[in-house]
């Protein structure tokens, strides 16, 4: 809590927060010039934005992709690309039809072009379903149709890049948790931008060192409607959280260290895969031709084991005739 005394580090008044990284009290105003600055020059850092790009939002209607959300609209006005939202309708009762309404609400807040993909509409299942039916467990078969879902709308769609909310925080949890299972094939992965690969689009996180604290107080002080709930499926005592709760005990007596590992992370994690292995890995599914690392990807062999038939194929071209002049 900052005392009532502290004063903006630019213009005196009350300062609402304190950025201990960059010796910075800001008020309510400057802290959100502050990290919507941050995104810009992370945009400019990594070459994740030019102009006349079409970028899919991916946008869940938590804080992270609302804020996400927020701040990519701001920036496509000044820096001359185009954005349009991708919301996944997952079908959790109870969970699924907020977060829905909060993206909704913010898209239609915005005027952003705004893409549903229920699973409901699309598989004829909801993913409790899926996940009963391919007898996996639901996170994972929540992870594989997600990523799907935003590859193939990118690609139906003619964006030049899918969007996510994740944040300094999630990269590095991912990045010990590889580390941890000596991953490095998924820890080359974790970088602010991924190359374009034969079935792939590629994959921008411009909250790469946007703090999860920082989404927190940027939501909640420009009144953004994101969702709090928890999916009833999250597992509480997960390796994430822990790392998580470390790293923001470690930046609290070493400001930067976040930041610090996540920029050498982006400058060495691709070159921790040999070149001949991501070779060999990579491939185009023999059903519907998106990126797989087997003759059929996991979404055809998840919709396979589930409903009978891989479905990747059907689903692209549903998703096709649904994203027709979204970028208009
Ligand atoms: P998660 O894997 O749930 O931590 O989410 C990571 C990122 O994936 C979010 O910041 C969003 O950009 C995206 N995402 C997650 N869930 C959805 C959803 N239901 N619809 C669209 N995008 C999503
Ligand atoms: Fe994917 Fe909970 S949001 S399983
Ligand atoms: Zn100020
Ligand atoms: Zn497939």
């Amino acid at each position: 809590m900052l005392s009532p005394e502290a004063k903006c580090s630019f213009c005196r008044r009350e300062a609402v927060a304190r950025i201990a990284y960059a010796k910075l009290l800001l008020c309510e105003e400057h802290y959100i010039e502050y990290i919507r600055n941050k995104v810009r020059r992370t945009i400019l850092r990594y070459n994740l934005a030019n102009r006349g790009d079409k970028i899919l939002l991916a946008v869940s209607g938590g804080k992270d992709s609302l804020t996400l959300l927020d701040i990519m609209y701001a920036l496509s006005q000044e820096m001359r690309f185009s954005v349009a939202v991708l919301h996944i309708d997952l079908g959790i009762e109870g969970y699924s039809e907020q977060l829905k309404h909060s993206v909704e609400s913010h898209t239609q807040k915005l005027g952003v072009p705004l893409i549903t993909l229920s699973l409901r509409d699309i598989l004829g299942v909801t993913l409790p379903q899926l996940s009963k039916r391919s007898r996996r467990p639901p996170c994972s078969v929540c992870g594989i149709v997600k990523r799907y879902l935003m590859n193939a709308c990118a690609i139906e769609s003619g964006a030049t890049a899918v969007a996510t909310g994740h944040t300094a925080d999630d990269v590095i949890a991912y990045a010990i948790k590889s580390f941890i299972l000596q991953d490095y094939s998924s820890l080359s992965k974790l970088v602010p931008k991924t190359k374009a690969l034969q079935g792939a689009i590629s994959r921008i996180r411009p909250l790469y060192e946007v703090y999860e604290r920082e989404t927190l107080l940027y939501s909640v002080l420009k009144r953004l409607p994101f969702h709090h709930g928890m999916c009833p499926y999250v597992v509480r005592n997960s390796l994430e959280r822990h790392v998580k709760r470390f790293f923001n005990q470690i930046e609290e007596l070493f400001p930067s260290t976040k930041i610090s590992f996540l920029r050498r992370l982006a400058k060495h994690a691709e070159t921790l895969t040999p070149v001949e292995t991501e070779r060999k890995s990579i491939r185009t599914c023999d059903v519907c031709g998106l990126i797989a690392s087997d003759h059929k990807c996991s979404f055809c062999k998840v919709t396979e084991s589930a409903v009978g038939m891989p479905l990747g194929r059907e689903v692209r071209d549903y998703i096709s005739s649904m994203v027709k002049e979204i970028w208009s």
